[in-house]
């Protein structure tokens, strides 16, 4: 799956679509979450860092975790003196950090994990205490969305329940869907939601 990431890196920021995705899910982060100067925030699937770097004049820090070595080489080419995401090539569901954040993000990469239950433990892990998630991925579809084809796609996008079973059982409160973007192709229209919750107690 790396291998379909790593050709695609270079390209990943021509057009409208994932721009477009990337600036609506950051704002609705931002409408729904206080993001403050303090915080420390890991980016899971970070990819070229369309969501990072929107992120990144907000908060103290954010880590860019990524499994494709050339979506990072992207992403870091990106850093400026007055702006920076820092890229980190880490699988954290095999071998957690040695780091805790104050919040987790995620745009369009839980679909390409293929066991969300062990990913949110990992978000868990990963957090600090009263720590928040905000992740952006697709609602159901019928395996049209990605037009190139499904190779390490996992899920065809998720169910709302399902999912909020899946997460409260991660050890998360609070856990809210809201309405983020509709990607609209010419073979349908695919909503994107963004699920926000708060690491329990
Ligand atoms: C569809 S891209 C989204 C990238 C970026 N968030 C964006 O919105 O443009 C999914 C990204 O998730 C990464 N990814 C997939 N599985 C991962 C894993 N287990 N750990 C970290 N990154 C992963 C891929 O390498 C890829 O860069």
């Amino acid at each position: 799956m790396s291998e379909r990431f790593n050709q695609a890196a270079q390209e990943w920021d021509k057009g409208d679509m994932r721009q477009n995705i990337a600036h609506a899910v950051f704002q609705m982060i931002a409408s729904r979450i206080s993001l403050l100067n303090h915080m420390n925030i890991m980016d899971f699937g970070a990819g070229t860092g369309l969501l990072s770097f929107k992120l990144a004049p907000l908060v103290k820090s954010v880590v860019g975790v990524d499994l494709s070595e050339k979506m990072l080489e992207q992403l870091a080419s990106k850093n400026s003196s007055t702006l920076e995401v820092t890229p980190l090539y880490h699988d954290i569901l095999n071998e957690p950090l040695n780091q805790q954040f104050h919040g987790i993000v995620s745009s369009m990469a839980m679909h390409h994990v293929e066991d969300t239950a062990e990913l949110f433990k990992a978000f868990h892990t990963h957090l600090k205490r009263d720590g928040f998630i905000a992740i952006a991925d697709l609602e159901a579809e019928d395996g049209t969305f990605h037009t190139h084809g499904n190779e390490g796609v996992y899920h065809f996008g998720f169910e709302r329940e399902a999912l909020r079973t899946t997460i409260e059982n991660g050890g998360f409160e609070h856990v809210r869907f809201h309405n983020a973007y509709t990607v609209e192709k010419e073979n349908g229209t695919y909503p994107i939601f963004l699920v926000t919750a708060t690491k329990k107690g």
